[in-house]
């Protein structure tokens, strides 16, 4: 495994790679990350991981300069891992050596709710990044969590308007198999006390699923039911959603009725961490 760290030098060894694989991160790396490399192993001759905290996707009040920074771990997690070829880790200025003015801006109907309704400007920070990743390791595959779900489908959605040839592989969201909480860089923000409540968030979201799977057709209703449950348990909800896999749009009741692919998103603060999960439903 090796470590590059600028544009030319990757874009010269990939030159000739027909096979290549991209995880892009932000480092900072967990298991759920190392099952992404695992995953796009399968897909490809050479992987790349990408490992680029994008100021871009940062919100004025949020973590842009305490977001955790690191490389030399991440690069020994992934060399015991033993699949990751190409770790690209550019800096600021390798990546952005102009102000970064040319954006990817994602379609408002899938990037300006949930997620985006409360960090404004994320998805077009994120679609910016990876679209540029893309541009300057130019993978066959690449793969992306289903974690972030809404990313994932904004993701999907960028690289089928543009016609990118690169397929896009959501994989699995990875769970602590006891509790079932999803794991997350931000899990290690919980106190004992807030790691034992996380998975209630979890919880909540089968509660939901089951409702919908039983032939329950009011959303509404279970949108709120499931906000309720979870602030009596002592969380700050910022919503509880049912939408459709593909455009993350309200389901139609002939949706519904006819059970075509849905997911439920939720985001939730427990104390002062703020937590996403999401499950697929039919
Ligand atoms: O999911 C992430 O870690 C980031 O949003 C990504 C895709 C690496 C872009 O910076």
């Amino acid at each position: 495994m090796i470590v590059v760290r600028s544009v030319k030098e990757l874009q010269d060894i990939l030159k000739t790679e027909t096979s290549v694989g991209l995880v892009p991160t932000m480092g900072n790396l967990h298991v759920g990350h190392l099952a992404l490399m695992a995953e796009a192993k399968r897909h490809c001759k050479l992987l790349v991981a990408s490992i680029f905290v994008n100021r871009l996707q940062f919100g004025p009040n949020e973590d842009f300069d305490t977001y955790p920074r690191t490389l030399e771990e991440d690069c020994a997690k992934l060399k015991e891992q033993g699949v990751v070829d190409i770790v690209f880790a550019p800096s600021e200025a390798e990546m952005y050596p102009q102000k970064q003015t040319y954006r990817i801006k994602p379609d408002s109907s899938m990037a300006d709710i949930l997620e985006g309704f409360y960090r404004p400007g994320f998805f077009e920070g994120v679609c910016t990044v990876v679209g540029k990743l893309f541009s300057i390791v130019r993978p066959n595959v690449a793969v992306f969590g289903k974690k972030d779900y809404q990313q994932l489908q904004i993701i999907r959605s960028m690289v089928r308007q543009f016609a990118m040839p690169i397929e896009i592989i959501g994989l699995e969201l990875q769970r602590d198999l006891q509790s079932g909480l999803a794991f997350s860089s931000r899990n290690r923000y919980l106190s004992t006390k807030e790691l034992k409540k996380a998975s209630e968030l979890y919880q909540t979201i089968q509660v939901v699923k089951k409702a919908l799977e039983a032939g329950n057709v009011n959303v509404d209703e279970i949108e709120k039911r499931a906000c309720s449950l979870l602030t009596q348990q002592g969380w700050q909800t910022d919503y509880v959603s049912v939408v459709r896999q593909v455009d993350l749009l309200a389901p139609t009741e002939s949706d519904l009725i006819n059970k075509e692919p849905l997911v439920v998103l939720a985001a939730a603060k427990i104390g002062t961490t703020r937590l996403i999960d999401n499950c697929e439903v039919f």
